[in-house]
């Protein structure tokens, strides 16, 4: 028998909703993807580029013209020059490099403190690295980091802090303030931040992305990780980057080097000639995203189910306990799925332990308006 190195580790919810959602004909709002196309001019252009032969290795740290349009995109959203060179990497996923930075850094016996829900890449990642993670839990309806709880949950032995704005599940921003209290917790400590910021262009109600990047006392010890799969929606292409001071970048391409050495040569082409072309996309995205989240909301309105609305990412929470304060998240997810044909996400499964009394499934709301309706019918019938 093979003794696993990872014997927590099973087949995930967002697989298995996936799968009963095709099994049962449900509509799947459950994992967290567009049912709509990216842009037809990115489409194109990896064509494009596939045609004219850009199909072997690309450089380890990303094509060139890729990195300086993200340094660009940079500059323009938050006012920050990040060297293209030294201090972007092109990776297949922000998943990679959130691997890559955690191995990067973390050793046998280092604790790296995670905020739960926690998404789901972190925690494996943390133990194949001979590390631990010490989870700290967020407030319970507004998903904020409880500081009294982040100071308790520091020792000698802490070496990382993730934290992930817009946040994933819940939608919750960390404020400007919020990196000021962060910064000045860790100021006299050797802590490391990964900072995933996967969500940074989809914020709503004209707040800003407070980005690590924009905040030196903090970006000098960060991974700021982002995606350009939910930017851009293309989620299927894995093709991320990650932003760091160059003496951070040289450690995490190290790692990154041998994990995968690079990411694909084409979607970057492609990427870098619409990112060049269509500076407008990213400045469009809070408004297109928001279009939905209202609609979606909107038309949730009616039911019984109770929400405030998302402040960022395409995920809307929503308590469904007037409706069955019986069901545990999973069994309401299953319910939901067989009997009224509309897949969600338990949130419980972000947790290592759950709230007990927490009533709240996750619904993606990056979904053709059509597919919304249908969905909201069904949930207002319950
Ligand atoms: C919070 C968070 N981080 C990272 C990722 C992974 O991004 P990618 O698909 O680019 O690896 C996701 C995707 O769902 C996410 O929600």
């Amino acid at each position: 028998m093979i003794s696993s190195k990872l014997p927590n580790v099973g087949t995930t919810i967002f697989t298995t909703m996936s799968q009963l959602a095709v099994q049962t004909g449900a509509i799947n709002l459950s994992q967290g993807f567009p049912d709509f196309n990216g842009p037809q001019a990115l489409l194109d252009a990896v064509g494009r580029h596939v045609s004219a032969g850009h199909n072997q290795y690309a450089p380890m740290t990303g094509l060139p013209a890729l990195r300086q349009q993200v340094a660009a995109k940079v500059a323009r959203s938050y006012g920050v020059t990040v060297d293209a060179d030294s201090e972007v990497t092109i990776t297949p996923g922000a998943t990679e490099a959130i691997f890559c930075a955690i191995h990067a850094i973390i050793r046998d016996g280092d604790e790296v403190i995670v905020f739960d829900p926690c998404y789901d890449s972190y925690e494996p990642a943390v133990e194949l690295a001979g590390g631990r993670c010490v989870h700290v839990q967020l407030g319970a309806s507004d998903f904020a980091i409880d500081w009294q709880k982040l100071s308790d949950a520091l020792s000698p032995r802490t070496r990382m802090i993730i934290i992930n704005s817009p946040h994933n599940p819940s939608g919750a921003l960390i404020s400007r303030a919020e990196l000021d209290q962060l910064a000045q917790l860790i100021a006299e400590r050797d802590i490391y931040l990964i900072s995933d910021e996967v969500y940074e262009h989809l914020v709503f109600d004209g707040v800003a992305h407070a980005s690590v990047l924009a905040h030196p006392a903090l970006a000098q010890r960060a991974f700021v990780v982002s995606s350009f799969g939910k930017t851009y929606h293309v989620t299927g292409w894995k093709t991320g980057y990650v932003i760091a001071p160059p003496a951070l970048t040289a450690e995490l391409r190290k790692v990154h080097q041998y994990v995968n050495f690079c990411g694909v040569t084409p979607l970057q082409c492609a990427l870098a000639d619409f990112m060049a072309e269509h500076p407008e996309h990213v400045e469009e995205l809070p408004a297109f995203y928001q279009a939905k989240r209202d609609l979606f909301c909107d038309l949730l309105g009616p039911s019984r189910f109770r929400f405030s609305r998302s402040a960022g990412t395409y995920f809307q929470l929503v308590d469904y306990s007037q409706i069955r304060p019986d069901l545990n998240d999973v069994d309401m997810a299953l319910w939901l799925t067989r009997e009224h044909g509309v897949a969600t996400i338990p949130v419980s499964v972000f947790y290592q332990q759950p709230m007990a009394e927490q009533r709240l499934v996750r619904l993606c709301f990056a979904k053709r308006e059509e597919t919304l309706r249908e969905a909201a019918e069904k949930l207002c019938a319950i």
